[in-house]
Formats: structure tokens, C-alpha cells, sequence
């Protein structure tokens, strides 16, 4: 029999991992356990060196693990033991077949509740948690529904809003936790029980319940405007250079009109992250599928604009190191998507670093955190023209230019006229998160080319 105040979230990943231990942390009167097919990533759960970087993850896990939360790899178990069961396996981009670069990925899902399935011996709550398209709770139902054991399952979606680097007090002081769930007395029941998890930590009020698809379609419009923010201050940051408008007095001044507000308007090299392209183009791919060409559209252009930011970013960098960098050192500072994570999914980085070794340049690449996953991220490329470097001094060193990809906030306080002494001259520094001093660095010597402002170079 499975006990009432038993939580399992099935995927330990940068949702479920943080998830699960604030939900141990805040309800001490449920056992919660994390599973996950993959043995290496639960055996880092259970470590000191926990699979993840997150800010403040380390105490809240090490608190909890042992007592109420637990790590596992035993799927089987878990399922039967559990009442409420968390779904936060990935749901990335199909790369094949039907819908093939739009539609998700629904492998790892699907699995899951067929596991559910299988293994259940009395009724459950299904949460999803992973972020899927929307109606996919239907054809969970469906499935879970073709049990002859007589069992029920209620589905339930929570998408989760958290962002990596600032998960621990997104998930200690959410702005809203959505909860959707079916309009029938056991769907209403469901949503309760799910309810009084959150309840534990979260105000009522910030605790919104609405019906299934309006939850699921939540999650994808949420980031898809929060990328179309981000794209929009990228569009006018081109804008901004042919025209000697600065992109920062511009945001400045559109951000203190209270109705568009002060957030996610940094022009940037461009967004990245495992989930805007992914969930902006899934949600591009359930309008096609409504017959719904012009709303696809609309929503496709913010991804065509930040494939054109990270590209124009580049022939920045080619057009003013004298149109080629064949041979030529190039320093990045940052190769994790944002600051304050280790993760590299869709990293402005990645596809900066294949372009510039299209064009011959040797790359010296340093992360604070990101090392591990550049490596991996780069192991197709030819490996004698890259260096992966243990401090930015070293990557400077000899270097022609320095490349800033990731809004780090240790890259504000570096020596850096120490690192133009390193350096190979005429020395260039491109911002691409627009975070240095660039009238400082000017003034020292270096050539200096942020995004969306005029260039201080002393070469014109
Ligand atoms: P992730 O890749 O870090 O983790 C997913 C985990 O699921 C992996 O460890 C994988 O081994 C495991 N898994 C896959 N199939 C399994 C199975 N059959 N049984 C057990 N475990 C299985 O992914 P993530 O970043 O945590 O994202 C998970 C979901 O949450 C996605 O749908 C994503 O869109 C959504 N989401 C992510 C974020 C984020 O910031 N990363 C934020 C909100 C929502
Ligand atoms: C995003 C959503 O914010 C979060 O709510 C959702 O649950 C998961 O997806 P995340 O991908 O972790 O979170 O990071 P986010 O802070 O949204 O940043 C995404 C990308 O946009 C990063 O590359 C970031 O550097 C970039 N960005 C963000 C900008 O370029 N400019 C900005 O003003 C804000």
C-alpha cells in the first residue's frame, strides 16, 4: 500500500533535484524520494559533490537527505510505495521524425507513466512537473487509464517556474505556484492534495488553481514572453549600432515606464538555457497543429532573432579584428548559459566557439563552473586549436582578444590591466553582456566593443 504523505519525483535533474529538496525541507511530515534511471546522477545526489551547482542547494539537501529526502535509482519501488508522484524527466526538442526540430520529445515521458503503470498496486496523483505540450495530461490519462487492475489515476499539472542560479529562492518564495488539474470531484480532491504540499511554505494567494490545459499552456507562454523580451532588446541593440543610440540608456528609459517593467530587458549575445528555444518552438509547433499559421510565426521570430544576436555577435568580432581571426588567440570569458549555474545547454557559447573555429581561431576558454561541460560541449572540434583554462589570466595570456559570454560577476573584478600586459596588441575586448567598465578599459588601452553602443576603439 502506498503511504498518503509519500512523495516521488521520478528525474533528478536541475527541476527535480532542487524541487524535491525544498519540498523535504519545508514538509517535514512527508517523505519525499527522487529517482532516476541514471546511477551516476543519483550517486552524486547522495555525495558531497552534488551533480549540480545552484546557489544554497548544498544546505538545503544535506539538511533533508537521509531523513525525509532520499536518492535512488529504485524506480520500481518507489512507485509502489509513493501517492503523489512527480513526472521531471526531460521533454527535449524531437530531433527526428514527424514535428522534428519543433515538437518535444515525449520518449522519456511516455516511459514514465508506463511505469506508473506497471508498477502501481493502488490509486495515485500523476503531477507533472516536466514542462510538455499542451493536452499532454490527456494522453497521460490514456495511458495510465488502460490499467485492468481497476486502478485510478488523477493528472495533475505543476509546471515549474523556477530559473537555474537563483532556484533555491525561486522555490523558498515562488510568485505563484500554478496547479491544473480536471473540474470533477476527484480532479478538485487531487488538486487539494497537491495544494497542501505548497501550502506548507506558500501563501493561498499564491497558489493558483486552474483547469489542466490552461496550467500546461501557462508554462510555455511564460518563458516564450520571457525570451520575446529578451529577443525584442537584442532587435533594437542592432538598431542601437548602426544608428550611435546606446542600448543601456535605451532600456533605461523603456524599463521605468512601470507598465513594460524593469526585467529581462540586458541585450546580450543572446538567450540560451535548455528550455526558451525548446519550449518557444514547441509552442511554435502546437500552433501549426492548430492550423494557426500566423500565431506560429509570431512566436518563431524570437528565435530567428536570437539565432541572428549570436550570429551578427560573430561577424562583430571577424569585421573588426580585420576580417579573419585564422590563427589568432581568442580568450572566452564564459561559457555557462548565465551566471551562477555550470549549465551549458543551448549556450550562446557553444555556437560562438564552433563559429570562431570555423574561422581557424584558437580558442582559450575559462569558466568558473562550466569547464567539464565545455569540454564535452566542444569534443567534436579539432582539440589542438582549443585550451581550456584554469584562471582568466591564462586564457588571456598572448591572446588578441577577450570574448565575455556569460554575466559572471567575478569577470567585473579582474585585474585587467594586468591581463592587456598578457595580452597580444592591438587588444580587443568584445562584451557581450555588456557587465565591464568599457570607458575604464578604453582609457587603458584596450579596444572595446560592447553590444548595442558605439565602439571605444583607438583604432579609428
Ligand atoms: P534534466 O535533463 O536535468 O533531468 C531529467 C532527468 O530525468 C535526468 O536525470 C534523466 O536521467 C531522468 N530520466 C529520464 N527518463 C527517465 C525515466 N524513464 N525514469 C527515471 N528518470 C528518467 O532536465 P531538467 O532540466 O531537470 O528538466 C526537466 C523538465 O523540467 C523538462 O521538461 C524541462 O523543460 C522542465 N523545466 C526545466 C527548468 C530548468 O531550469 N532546467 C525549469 C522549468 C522546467
Ligand atoms: C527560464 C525561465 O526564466 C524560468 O522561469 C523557467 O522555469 C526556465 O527557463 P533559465 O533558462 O534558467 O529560466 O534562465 P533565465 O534567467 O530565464 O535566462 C535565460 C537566458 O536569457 C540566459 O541565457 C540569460 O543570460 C538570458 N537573458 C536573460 C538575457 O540575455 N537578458 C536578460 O535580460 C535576461
Amino acid at each position: 500500500m502506498s503511504n498518503k504523505k509519500t512523495i516521488l519525483c521520478i528525474g533528478a535533474g536541475y527541476v527535480g533535484g532542487p524541487t524535491m529538496a525544498m519540498i523535504a525541507k519545508k514538509c517535514p511530515d512527508y517523505k519525499v524520494i527522487v529517482a532516476d534511471i541514471n546511477p551516476q546522477r543519483i550517486a552524486e545526489w547522495n555525495s558531497d559533490d552534488l551533480p549540480i551547482f545552484e546557489p544554497g542547494l548544498d544546505e538545503v539537501v544535506k539538511a533533508a537527505r537521509g531523513k525525509n529526502l532520499f536518492f535512488t535509482t529504485d524506480v520500481t519501488s518507489s512507485i509502489k510505495e509513493a501517492y503523489i508522484i512527480f513526472v521531471s524527466v526531460n521533454t527535449p526538442t524531437k530531433m527526428f521524425g514527424h514535428g522534428r526540430g519543433k515538437a518535444s520529445n515525449l520518449q522519456y515521458w511516455e516511459k514514465t507513466a508506463r511505469s506508473i503503470l506497471t508498477y502501481s498496486e493502488d490509486d495515485k496523483i500523476v503531477v507533472e512537473k516536466s514542462t510538455l505540450p499542451v493536452r499532454a495530461a490527456d494522453a497521460m490519462g490514456k495511458i495510465l487509464h488502460s490499467n485492468t487492475k481497476g486502478l485510478r489515476f488523477e493528472v495533475l499539472s505543476n509546471p515549474e517556474f523556477l530559473a537555474e542560479g537563483t532556484a533555491i529562492s525561486d522555490l523558498e518564495k515562488p510568485d505563484r505556484v500554478l496547479i491544473g488539474g480536471m473540474e470533477t470531484p476527484s480532479g478538485k480532491a487531487a488538486v487539494q492534495a497537491l495544494v497542501d504540499v505548497y501550502a506548507h511554505w506558500v501563501s493561498k494567494e499564491n497558489i493558483i488553481t486552474t483547469n489542466l490545459w490552461s496550467s500546461e499552456l501557462s508554462k510555455l507562454v511564460a518563458n516564450a514572453m520571457l525570451a520575446q523580451r529578451v529577443s525584442s532588446i537584442n532587435s533594437i541593440s542592432a538598431f542601437c549600432e548602426k544608428t550611435h543610440a546606446n542600448i543601456t540608456e535605451v532600456s533605461r528609459a523603456i524599463r521605468s515606464d512601470s507598465r513594460i517593467g524593469s526585467k529581462f530587458l540586458n541585450a546580450s549575445v543572446g538567450f540560451g538555457g535548455s528550455c526558451f528555444k525548446k519550449d518557444i518552438l514547441n509552442l511554435v509547433y502546437l500552433c501549426e497543429h492548430y492550423n494557426l499559421p500566423e500565431v506560429a510565426e509570431y512566436w518563431e521570430q524570437v528565435v530567428k532573432m536570437n539565432d541572428y544576436q549570436q550570429n551578427r555577435f560573430v561577424m562583430r568580432v571577424l569585421e573588426n579584428m580585420f576580417n579573419t581571426v585564422a590563427d589568432k588567440k581568442i580568450a572566452i570569458f564564459g561559457f555557462a548559459f548565465k551566471a551562477d549555474t555550470g549549465d551549458t545547454r543551448e549556450s550562446p557559447a557553444i555556437y560562438v566557439s564552433k563559429m570562431l573555429h570555423e574561422e581557424k581561431a584558437r580558442l582559450a576558454i575559462y569558466d568558473p563552473k562550466a569547464m567539464k561541460e565545455a569540454k564535452h560541449d566542444l569534443a567534436d572540434l579539432d582539440q589542438s586549436l582549443i585550451e581550456y583554462c584554469n584562471c582568466p589570466y591564462e586564457a588571456a595570456k598572448d591572446a588578441h582578444a577577450i570574448l565575455i559570454l556569460t554575466e559572471w560577476k567575478e569577470f567585473k573584478s579582474y585585474d585587467y590591466a594586468k591581463i592587456l600586459g598578457l595580452m597580444t596588441k592591438p587588444a580587443f575586448i568584445f562584451d557581450g553582456r555588456n557587465i565591464l567598465d568599457h570607458e575604464a578599459l578604453f582609457e587603458m588601452g584596450f579596444n572595446v566593443f560592447p553590444i548595442g553602443k558605439t565602439p571605444l576603439s583607438h583604432l579609428t
